[in-house]
């Protein structure tokens, strides 16, 4: 099981990634990059591939737009509908894995938003799933996936902590309204190049004592610049675009917004 898996966590995970980016948002304009996207790209469809909550399917399809959405989680697609109908819309969400989903139409537009792609942890996993993703987009089909390289900074602070050395995150007010606390605490392998998480989070009583805790664990692979060039293209896809941020920095930061077209 992984982050995402747990019901506790994608019942909060709306209501603490907003605190969490209410300072320093790194995926700030992500969802009007990916309207604009859907608007150019997706004429014949649109898929949000670990659409997660629906963050950026709801509003695609807010926005009048043709749109389904998929998650690995059935917790998180579970939120996501729920989501969808409380405004009055029932799109197709369906539970899959992107290594291997099908579907019964091909789509002009597929979007794996934020650091959903992240969640592959082997590059034989990245390959099958930007191989079945290839194979589920029209003729000329664009792909938009983001990837953060390794940091030397961050990775050697990471390669020196354990799995128990937490960092306080956030306080945040959970969907049953009682305070909790969230800790992280990230390790890193350099030969694998994965981020190992622990997130525990503290909830409260009352008087600000701990009344239950939990340890939710979470992977991510880091991919560098060149093996994401190299990879794209063995797998049929154009790079037509690499951007810093989702606001249209072309700026080398590391962390990096693909914008991919099917050979
Ligand atoms: C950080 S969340 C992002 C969710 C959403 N795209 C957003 O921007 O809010 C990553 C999502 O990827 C999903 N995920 C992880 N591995 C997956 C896989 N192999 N196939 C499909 N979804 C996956 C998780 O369940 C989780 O919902």
């Amino acid at each position: 099981m992984d982050l995402h898996d747990y019901r506790d966590v994608a019942e909060n995970y709306d209501a603490y990634l907003d605190v969490m980016y209410r300072e320093h948002d790194n995926y700030e304009g992500f969802r009007e990059f990916y309207l604009d996207l859907a608007r150019r790209f997706g004429g014949t469809g649109t898929i949000d591939i670990a659409c997660g909550t629906g963050a950026v399917l709801l509003y695609l399809l807010q926005a009048g737009l043709d749109a389904e959405g998929t998650d690995i989680s059935e917790a998180m697609c579970d939120v996501a509908r729920r989501k969808a109908a409380a405004m009055g819309l029932h799109p197709r969400i369906f539970p899959a894995n992107m290594t291997d989903f099908h579907s019964n139409r091909k789509y002009s537009l597929a979007i794996i938003a934020r650091s959903g792609f992240m969640h592959l942890l082997t590059p034989e996993d990245q390959r099958k799933a930007l191989m079945n993703i290839r194979s589920c987009l029209t003729d000329g089909g664009i792909l938009t996936l983001n990837t953060f390289a390794p940091h030397p900074v961050f990775q050697a602070q990471q390669m020196k902590t354990s799995t128990d050395d937490y960092t306080f995150r956030l306080e945040y007010t959970n969907s049953e309204g009682q305070r909790e606390k969230i800790y992280n605490a990230i390790t890193y392998d350099p030969a694998t190049q994965i981020m190992h998480g622990n997130w525990k989070f503290e909830t409260l009583g009352p008087d600000g004592q701990i009344v239950a805790e939990r340890v939710r664990p979470l992977k991510m692979r880091q991919t560098y610049r060149q093996e994401m060039l190299y990879l794209t293209e063995l797998c049929g896809y154009q790079v037509l675009d690499i951007f810093g941020d989702y606001r249209g920095s072309r700026e080398d930061t590391g962390r990096y917004v693909w914008v991919l077209k099917k050979q």
